[in-house]
């Protein structure tokens, strides 16, 4: 087999011009990737939290109660970038459609994670690992339940 034959080049020039447009369309300015921004910061806030609960990393109940903090926060932050799609943010997104056809359920999706997050926080000030395992739980289920309704896999 060559793979220098230019017949086999082509299309590996193609592929890799395709991938480059498709990465130069990503905006850090577009409400697309400010929303996906802060999922990712969740993400790794949460990951770091669930290791320490599962032991992956030395236990630090103030490190932990930290992340709570944090997360609190982050909790509130993508909502506001959930603008009407723009057919000139050509950012790639997983958003379903019904998070413009069912805004209510939307909302009360983002409210069930800002409350468990809030609960979280409280059980997080306790230190006690043994109380917080099932509160954060709950908090990455409302993560879920919301991935399930309104994202796309
Ligand atoms: C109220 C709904 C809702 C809740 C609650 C929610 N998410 Fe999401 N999440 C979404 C939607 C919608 C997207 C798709 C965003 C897009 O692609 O435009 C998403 C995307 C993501 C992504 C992918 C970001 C990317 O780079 O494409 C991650 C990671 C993520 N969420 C993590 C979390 C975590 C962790 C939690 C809980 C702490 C959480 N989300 C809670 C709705 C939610």
């Amino acid at each position: 087999m060559n793979l220098f034959k230019p017949a086999r080049l082509l299309p590996c020039a193609l592929a890799l011009i395709l991938l480059m447009s498709a990465c130069s369309h990503e905006d850090p300015n577009s409400p697309v990737y400010k929303r996906k921004q802060v999922f990712k910061e969740m993400l790794r806030t949460s990951q770091s939290m669930r290791d320490m609960l599962k032991g992956a990393k030395t236990w630090d109940a103030k490190t932990f109660a930290a992340n709570a903090d944090k997360l609190q926060q982050l909790a509130s932050q993508p909502w506001p970038y959930f603008v009407a799609p723009d057919q000139n943010d050509h950012s790639k997104t997983d958003a379903k459609a019904a998070i413009w056809t069912h805004p209510q359920d939307f909302h009360a999706a983002q409210d069930k994670l800002r409350d468990n997050v809030t609960q979280l926080k409280d059980v997080a000030a306790t230190g006690d690992a043994d109380k917080i395992r099932p509160r954060f739980s709950a908090m990455e289920e409302s993560c879920t339940a919301c991935h399930k309704a309104f994202r796309e896999f």
